[in-house]
């Protein structure tokens, strides 16, 4: 009889496809391991992509949820995933990051008493009315194992009460990325084809909900574009594009002469980019950490971010705001890299075995 541990993991964004495949490589030596995709990311270039390049073994149920406010988007997840749930009963549940995903998984796992582990635990923005910084407050209130990524992260959960198998990991995204990077020196076929010159160009990518959902937003981000001094290659995350085509800035945006505008890209291909960027300007969590991880200066295009440490190694904070931009671009802007081992450990080791003695005391 298999008496190995039955866990789930629930992912649907980009993102969580990222963290999962470190993880999901360690977890499955020792453990069962199955995938739910709740479907948040859907185009090919936003998820099937991901699982094909990292080589994810391919998600064993789609629930097929695309696009819907946030309340039909979450409402829907939780009644497929409690389907799956019930139907699957694993041991444990893992939920990524704090998109709304990872709240869905959550509350359907708590409510049928199924444990939680979160990966990527206690990060705060202190923006109350961020979409993520909601979902973040949830998942780590109902989760079981706490998993975080950084020390200021244990520091919040412990301001909120939050003590009990809080667990400094490490971070999954660095793990993967120190394995990539070795190949991403080698594929700069790619800036050729952009007819971009190493360390000569900026890349930028923008999708939160507060820097596009708007027209004001989006014309300040278009202002940032404008002073930008390198050729700048721009990603165009789909709801990005959906806006600016809704409040007809599209155009404007793509007839700037140093501007290219180009479809999402998988993981290889973004993280050449960033690799041999001058400088990558983004909102993202993810690609902040990324690019510094990869000793590329970043402009972080927020007025806070989740992940203070990397201040310290060549992320600035610079709103979206031209005139902070412009200025910042005129220093000399440096990155310093950095170690992702825990003790001389990997993250996806870490966790793995916080999961399994959580289920052996259980
Ligand atoms: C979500 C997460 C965010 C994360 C980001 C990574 C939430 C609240 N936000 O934001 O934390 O940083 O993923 O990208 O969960 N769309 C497509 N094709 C796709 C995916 C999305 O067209 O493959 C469209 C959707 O239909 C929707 C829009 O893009 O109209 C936004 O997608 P959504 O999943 O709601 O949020 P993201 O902005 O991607």
């Amino acid at each position: 009889m298999n008496k190995r541990p039955r866990i789930l993991s629930i992912v649907g964004a980009r993102p969580q496809f990222i963290k999962l495949a470190p993880l999901a490589t360690e977890i499955a030596l020792k453990c069962q391991h199955r995938v739910v995709h709740t479907g948040q990311h859907y185009d090919d270039n936003m998820s099937g992509l991901f699982f094909r390049q990292l080589g994810i073994k391919l998600p064993d149920f789609n629930l097929g949820i695309r696009k819907g406010t946030h309340g039909v988007m979450t409402g829907r997840m939780l009644v497929g995933l409690e389907k799956t749930l019930m139907a699957e009963r694993p041991d444990l549940v893992v939920v990524y990051g704090d998109t709304n995903t990872t709240l869905a998984g959550t509350l359907a796992a708590s409510k049928l008493g199924i444990a939680v582990a979160h990966v990527e635990a206690g990060m705060r923005s202190f923006v109350a009315d961020m979409p993520e910084e909601i979902n973040r407050r949830v998942a780590d209130h109902l989760s079981d194992i706490l998993l975080c990524a950084t020390k200021t992260a244990m520091g919040n959960l412990k301001k909120e009460g939050i003590r009990k198998n809080v667990v400094y990991s490490g971070d999954l995204m660095y793990e993967l990325l120190a394995k990539w990077r070795p190949k991403l020196a080698s594929h700069d076929v790619l800036l050729r084809r952009f007819k971009l010159e190493k360390r000569n160009y900026h890349l930028i990518t923008v999708h939160r909900a507060a820097n596009v959902d708007s027209r004001e937003a989006l014309t300040r981000l278009i202002e940032v574009i404008e002073v930008l001094d390198r050729p700048t290659i721009f990603p165009i995350h789909p709801r990005t594009a959906s806006r600016l085509r809704q409040f007809g800035l599209y155009r404007r945006c793509r007839s700037l002469p140093h501007v290219m505008i180009a479809e999402p890209f998988g993981y290889r291909d973004l993280l050449t980019l960033a690799r041999f960027a001058h400088t990558v300007l983004t909102d993202s969590g993810g690609l902040q950490k990324e690019a510094v991880f990869l000793k590329t200066p970043v402009l972080t295009l927020r007025d806070e971010t989740e992940w203070p440490e990397t201040l310290r190694c060549g992320n600035h904070l610079a709103g979206m705001d031209a005139k902070r931009v412009s200025r910042l671009l005129k220093k000399p802007l440096r990155a310093t890299g950095f170690s992702y081992l825990i003790n001389r450990r990997r993250p996806s080791k870490i966790i793995t075995k916080t999961l399994l003695d959580f289920l052996k005391g259980a």
